[in-house]
């Protein structure tokens, strides 16, 4: 080992750090790269070593170098670290920089399930020609959903409504004047509830859940009904003619009628059966897949029976009225383009089935 050679390995080091100090562009790498030269164990520390081998003299000279060549490597250590830092700054400024004046990331939106549109734009329709939305208890004596409705205990009539009873201990049967609780299996529990309010004349729309005993493509135990009432001094068939196409036309379209078919419910006289004319073929029923004959059925309706009218303590010969009650899943699925093969699907909470609507 010469001074010679050592002078020359100091320079061939401080060369080394040179060409990796350029190459370093991040804070780790440059630590690893301090430790690698400079730490204890480091390659500056070697070479140090090795000045043992050489003369007093020698190692004077060769010393003083070593030690000006290790100051300008720390030196310019800190000159990258500055370097780097400053980079990271403006780097970061750079990545956090916010525009405030892009507009926001809106919130998902949702809608209303398809079922409770058609209840708003139910009531919306009636409301305009002044019918009031009422609610009757969907929870209910026996009594509302049958007995006052002109169907006595144990009458056969009541097999129609697939009911579900509430249990009740025998002491609870026992007070209860007005019969079981019933879930109820139609929304005319309300007719003789809004007479019995007092309040005349009555032009009411109930829209509520109702419940029967029934689940199949066309049928779910749980389903929602409207029961409009209408009842002052002179009320025909007429009045309810008029009012039904009025719905039928806002609701499906102003080329859509409707046709009344006898019919037999307890609670009204005359009934009928409500159909309205067919949107898929026109209400000709030639080769149409969706009603055959040109017309669909809605639901009941009738000239309020003259026992209900007493019941709600309304004097028949005074007062006369109708009421009808339908389906709002029917009725919506009825409508044009809204074609839906199982009614389950409407509560089976499958978004890709509910987003179409
Ligand atoms: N409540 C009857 C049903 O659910 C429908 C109806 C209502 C019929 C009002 C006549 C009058 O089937």
């Amino acid at each position: 080992m010469t001074k010679q050679f050592m002078m020359e390995q100091f320079d061939k080091l401080k060369r080394d750090i040179e060409d990796a100090l350029q190459m370093v562009t991040e804070g780790n790498a440059l630590e690893q790269l301090r430790i690698e030269f400079l730490g204890r164990k480091g390659k500056i520390a070697d070479l140090m070593k090795e000045m043992a081998a050489l003369t007093e003299d020698q190692r004077k000279v060769a010393g003083k170098a070593a030690n000006e060549v290790k100051a300008a490597v720390e030196a310019a250590f800190l000159k990258k670290q500055d370097a780097l830092g400053q980079q990271e700054a403006s780097g970061r400024a750079e990545k956090e920089w916010i525009d405030i004046t892009e507009p926001g990331a809106w919130p998902k939106e949702g809608h209303l399930h398809p079922v409770s549109t058609a209840i708003v734009e139910i009531a919306d329709l009636f409301s305009d020609i002044g019918f009031t939305r009422v609610r009757a208890p969907e929870i209910d004596w026996d009594y509302y959903a049958f007995e006052s409705l002109n169907m006595p205990p144990d009458h056969p009539a009541r097999d129609d409504w697939e009911t579900f009873f509430v249990a009740q201990t025998n002491a609870q049967a026992a007070t209860g004047a007005k019969g079981r609780i019933v879930l109820t299996p139609h929304t005319s529990n309300s007719q003789v509830r809004e007479m019995e309010k007092g309040k005349l004349p009555i032009r009411m729309i109930n829209i509520n859940r109702t419940y029967r005993r029934q689940s199949d493509i066309t049928h779910v135990p749980m389903f929602h009904q409207f029961e409009g009432l209408m009842i002052d001094k002179g009320i025909t068939i007429a009045h309810l003619k008029g009012v039904l196409d009025y719905f039928a036309q806002q609701y499906f379209g102003k080329d859509r009628k409707i046709r009344l078919r006898p019919h037999h419910f307890r609670f009204t006289e005359p009934s009928f059966e409500v159909d309205v004319s067919c949107g898929t073929c026109g209400g000709t029923g030639a080769n149409c897949r969706v009603c055959k004959s040109g017309w669909l059925e809605l639901g009941g309706a009738g000239m309020v029976h003259p026992n209900v009218l007493k019941a709600g303590g309304l004097d028949p010969e005074v007062y006369t009225g109708f009421a009808f009650g339908w389906g709002v899943e029917r009725t919506l699925m009825m409508r044009e383009g809204m074609r839906v093969d199982d009614i389950r699907l409407l509560y089976r909470n499958d978004l890709r089935f509910v987003q179409q609507f």
